[in-house]
C-alpha cells in the first residue's frame, strides 16, 4: 500500500528535501534518465531530479507523434530558461508502427507502454549507460490501474511486472504519494512557471487517448488540430482539463451543396480537483458555438461536433 500524501497535509520543502535525499542515494554516482512530456508531473520530476543529480540527469523529450501542436519546441525553450537541457528524440516512426492496426483501448495503452519504456527507452539507456528511469507516476495513475480501469502507461510494479526484468533499467518515482494537486505545489516550489505548474493535466498516451479506433498519423493530425482550438477557446474557463476526442463513426454530412460522410469531435471540459471524480464544465452555448464553429473552419473534415455532459465516473476524463 502506498501511503497518501494529501495536497492539504503537504509540506512542499520537506518533501523536496526528502526526495532530493532518496535520488541522490538510489542513484549514487551512476547516469540517470528521464522522459519530460512537458505535463505536470513530468515538469516537476525533472526539476527534482536535476536538483538531486544536477548533469547526471539526462532529459529527453520523446516525439512519438502524439504530442500536442508546437510542443517540443515549446518544452525545449522552457526548460532552456530553467537551466535544463532537454534532448529531442525522434521516435514518431516507431510508435505508429506499434499502434498500426490496433482498436482497442487497452491493446492501444499496452502498445504505447511497450513502445516507449521496452523500445525507445530501452535503446536510450543503453546508449547513455543510465541505470535508473526518473518518472512522474502519481497516485491516481496507480488507483485506476490496480482497479483495472485503464492501464496507465506507466504502472508496472504494482501489475507485478519489475521493470528491472522487463527492460533493464530501476525505476524510481518520487511523486507516487500525491495526487495532481499535490504535484502543483511542489512544482511551484522548485521554481516552474505558472504555465508549467498549473497546466491542464495531459495523459501518457498523448493523443492516443483522445483517438476513439485506430491511431493512424493523419487521425492524429485531426485531433490536434481541434485540439488546438479547444485550448484556445477554453484556456480562460479555469477548469481542470479540456480536450478533444475524435470519434470512430462517420455521419452523413454535407459541404457545398454535395453530400459529405463526415468525421465526429466530442468536446469535454471538466472540473475536478484530483481526477479522481470529475463534472462537465457548464460552458455557455456562446463558447459550445464558438467551439463548433471553429472546429469546422479549422479542421479538415469535421461534420459533427458535440460536448461531453456525463459525469466520471461512469465516464472517465479520457475517452481511451
Ligand atoms: P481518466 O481518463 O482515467 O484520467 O479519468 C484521469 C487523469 O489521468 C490522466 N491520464 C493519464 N496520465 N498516464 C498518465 O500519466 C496515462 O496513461 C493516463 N491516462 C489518463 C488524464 O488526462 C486525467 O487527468
Amino acid at each position: 500500500m502506498i501511503k497518501e500524501i494529501t495536497a492539504k497535509e503537504l509540506n512542499t520543502e520537506n518533501f523536496i528535501d526528502e526526495k532530493v535525499e532518496e535520488i541522490k542515494q538510489v542513484v549514487g554516482e551512476k547516469m540517470a534518465i528521464n522522459a519530460l512530456s512537458g505535463g505536470v508531473d513530468s515538469s516537476t520530476v525533472t526539476m527534482l531530479g536535476h536538483r538531486a543529480l544536477g548533469e547526471r540527469l539526462k532529459t529527453v523529450f520523446i516525439e512519438n507523434g502524439l504530442m500536442r501542436e508546437g510542443e517540443a519546441e515549446k518544452v525545449v525553450g522552457l526548460f532552456k530558461k530553467l537551466g535544463v537541457a532537454v534532448d529531442v528524440v525522434d521516435a514518431k516512426k516507431e510508435f505508429f508502427a506499434a499502434l498500426e492496426g490496433i482498436t482497442d483501448p487497452e491493446e492501444k495503452r499496452e502498445a504505447i507502454t511497450q513502445a516507449f519504456y521496452r523500445d525507445v527507452f530501452g535503446r536510450l539507456v543503453k546508449e547513455c549507460g543510465a541505470k535508473h528511469l526518473l518518472q512522474g507516476t502519481i497516485l491516481t495513475d496507480i488507483d485506476e490501474t490496480v482497479a483495472g480501469i485503464k492501464r496507465q502507461h506507466n504502472v508496472f510494479e504494482q501489475l507485478g511486472i519489475d521493470p528491472e526484468k522487463a527492460f533493464g533499467y530501476h525505476i524510481i518515482e518520487p511523486l507516487i504519494q500525491l495526487r495532481k494537486d499535490g504535484v502543483r505545489k511542489v512544482g511551484e516550489d522548485l521554481g516552474l512557471p505558472a504555465e508549467a505548474f498549473d497546466r491542464i493535466p495531459f495523459p501518457g498516451p498523448a493523443l492516443a487517448a483522445r483517438v476513439i479506433g485506430e491511431t493512424t498519423p493523419e487521425r492524429v493530425e485531426t485531433v490536434r488540430r481541434a485540439t488546438v482550438v479547444v485550448e484556445r477557446l477554453l484556456k480562460d474557463t479555469g477548469a481542470f482539463q479540456y480536450m478533444a476526442i475524435l470519434h470512430e463513426d462517420r455521419v452523413t454530412g454535407m459541404r457545398d451543396g454535395l453530400r459529405d460522410f463526415g468525421q465526429q469531435i466530442e468536446v469535454r471540459c471538466w472540473e475536478s480537483v484530483d481526477a479522481r471524480v470529475a463534472t462537465p464544465t457548464p460552458l455557455s452555448f456562446k463558447i459550445l458555438e464558438k467551439l463548433a464553429g471553429e472546429i469546422i473552419r479549422d479542421v479538415p473534415g469535421i461534420v459533427s461536433v458535440t460536448y461531453n455532459i456525463a459525469p466520471k465516473p461512469p465516464s472517465t476524463i479520457e475517452a481511451v
